[in-house]
C-alpha cells in the first residue's frame, strides 16, 4: 500500500484551520478579552425569506407519499427543473444564452474547484495567481501536477495579466477576487480567453464573488467576453451571493462548445458528476431557486448592500490611516498593506493582541501576499464599526 505522498507537500494545515487555533488559543490565554473576527469570509445575514418560505414548502412536500422526491432527476445530474431554469434566467439578464445541459448544481464553488480537475490530465501545467485562494494550489499539489505563479501584485493592482513567455495548460482566474478584492475588466478577461485559445488552455473561472461587481465595466461572468464558452467552465456558489455558506449549494456551467483532443469536456464532466455525485438535496434546490426570483433578488440585494455597506466602513477607516488596499468595492474583501514594514504574521498577531481583531494574513495565500493582510466584510455592522474603532486608536498612534 502507498499513500498519495504528494499530500505531503502540502502546508500542515489549511490557512483558516491556522487563522482559528491561533485565534482560540488566544481567546483561552484571554478569556476576558472579546475578539472581533473579519478573517474567514463567512457570512453572518440570516438566508432571504423567499429561500426560506421556499425551503419550508420543500420539507411539507417530502413529509407527503403524493409529493415526496428520493434522487433528483437523472436528466440535469440530479438538478431540478425549477432550480435551473432561475439560473438561466439570472445568465440571460447578465446577456448570456445558455442550455439547461451546460449548468451543473453542486455543493458549493470549493468542492467543485477541486473535482473539476478529474477530467485533466495530471500531466497539465497550472497556472495560478500569487496570491491565490488556496484551494485551487492544494488541489493541484494533491493531484501532483506543475504549477506556476502569475505574479499579482501592487505594481499590476493584483490583476496579472497573461504573459505569453509563459505555457500554462488549466488557468485559474477568480474576478472578483479572493484573496485580493481586485475585479476584472472584460476587456482585462478578454486577454485572459485570448491567451487560452491561442494556447489551447482552458479556464477555471471563480465567480463567486460576482454578485458584489458595482463598476460596470468589470465582468459579471467570463461568458460576457466572446469566445469564453470555447476555453473556460465557470463556477458559481449561493455561499456568497445568498448566505449559503452552511446551506451548500453552487453551479459549474461547463458550455458545450468546449472541447479539448476532440472531446467534449460537458460529456466528460456530466459522467465524473453522475459517478460521483448524488446531487444536492430538494430542500437545498427549492431554497436555491428562489435566489433569483424579482422576490428573492431583492431580498439578497439587501444583503449585499449590508455587506457593500461594512466594505466602505473599512475603506474609509483605511483611507483615514493613509493604509494602501484594494478590494472594498466591487468585493466583499479588503486587501491591505500592514502598516510599518510588518510581515503578515507580525500584523496578525499585533492586531489580535492589541485590537483583538483578526484578520488573514496575506502571506497565507502566497509568496506575493507576504506584507499584506485581508479584511472581510461579512460581520455584522456592529461589530465592523466596532473593529474600525480598534484598528484606528492602535494604527494613529
Ligand atoms: C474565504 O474566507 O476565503 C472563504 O470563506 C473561503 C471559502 O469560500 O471557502
Amino acid at each position: 500500500m502507498k499513500i498519495n505522498s504528494n499530500f505531503l507537500q502540502l502546508k500542515d494545515s489549511y490557512l483558516f484551520a491556522t487563522v482559528g487555533r491561533k485565534t482560540a488559543e488566544y481567546k483561552r490565554a484571554h478569556p476576558d478579552k472579546e475578539v472581533i473576527r473579519l478573517s474567514i469570509g463567512d457570512v453572518t445575514r440570516p438566508l432571504a425569506p423567499a429561500v426560506i418560505a421556499a425551503m419550508h414548502k420543500a420539507v411539507e412536500e417530502l413529509a407527503h407519499p403524493e409529493t415526496f422526491k428520493g434522487y433528483g432527476p437523472d436528466q440535469y445530474c440530479y438538478a431540478y427543473d425549477a432550480l435551473l431554469d432561475t439560473i438561466l434566467a439570472s445568465y440571460a439578464r447578465k446577456g448570456i444564452t445558455l442550455e439547461k445541459g451546460e449548468v451543473f448544481v453542486s455543493d458549493g464553488a470549493k468542492s467543485d474547484c477541486g473535482n473539476i480537475l478529474d477530467i485533466f490530465s495530471v500531466d497539465n501545467t497550472v497556472l495560478v495567481p500569487d496570491p491565490v485562494y488556496p484551494v485551487y494550489l492544494d488541489t493541484n499539489v494533491m493531484a501532483g501536477r506543475k504549477i506556476l505563479f502569475a505574479d499579482a501584485n501592487e505594481q499590476n493592482g493584483f490583476l496579472p495579466m497573461p504573459d505569453e513567455g509563459v505555457k500554462a495548460d488549466i488557468i485559474y482566474l477568480c474576478s472578483p477576487n479572493n484573496p485580493t478584492g481586485a475585479a476584472y475588466t472584460r476587456e482585462q478577461l478578454r486577454a485572459w480567453v485570448d491567451y487560452a485559445r491561442k494556447n489551447d488552455a482552458v479556464i477555471l473561472y471563480d465567480a463567486a464573488y460576482e454578485y458584489f461587481v458595482a463598476d460596470e465595466r468589470c465582468a459579471r461572468s467570463i461568458y460576457q467576453v466572446e469566445g469564453a464558452k470555447e476555453c473556460a467552465i465557470e463556477l458559481c456558489s449561493y455561499s456568497k451571493t445568498a448566505g449559503f455558506t452552511g446551506v451548500r449549494c453552487g453551479y459549474t456551467i461547463v458550455p458545450e462548445a468546449l472541447v479539448r483532443e476532440g472531446t467534449s469536456l460537458n460529456r466528460l464532466w456530466a459522467r465524473r458528476q453522475s459517478t460521483k455525485f448524488n446531487g444536492v438535496s430538494y430542500i437545498t434546490q427549492m431554497g436555491a431557486a428562489a435566489v433569483f426570483t424579482p422576490e428573492g433578488e431583492r431580498e439578497i440585494g439587501e444583503n449585499i448592500d449590508y455587506y457593500r455597506e461594512n466594505a466602505k466602513i473599512i475603506s474609509e477607516c483605511l483611507d483615514g490611516l493613509g493604509i494602501w488596499y484594494t478590494g472594498g468595492k466591487n468585493s466583499p474583501y479588503i486587501w491591505m498593506k500592514c502598516p510599518n514594514g510588518m510581515t503578515s504574521w507580525e500584523f496578525f498577531d499585533y492586531l489580535l493582541q492589541n485590537a483583538q481583531v483578526v484578520g488573514t494574513p496575506g502571506s497565507g495565500f502566497g509568496a506575493n501576499g507576504e506584507g499584506f493582510f485581508r479584511l472581510t466584510a461579512f460581520g455584522t455592522h456592529e461589530n465592523t464599526r466596532r473593529a474600525c474603532e480598534r484598528i484606528r486608536a492602535l494604527l494613529k498612534k
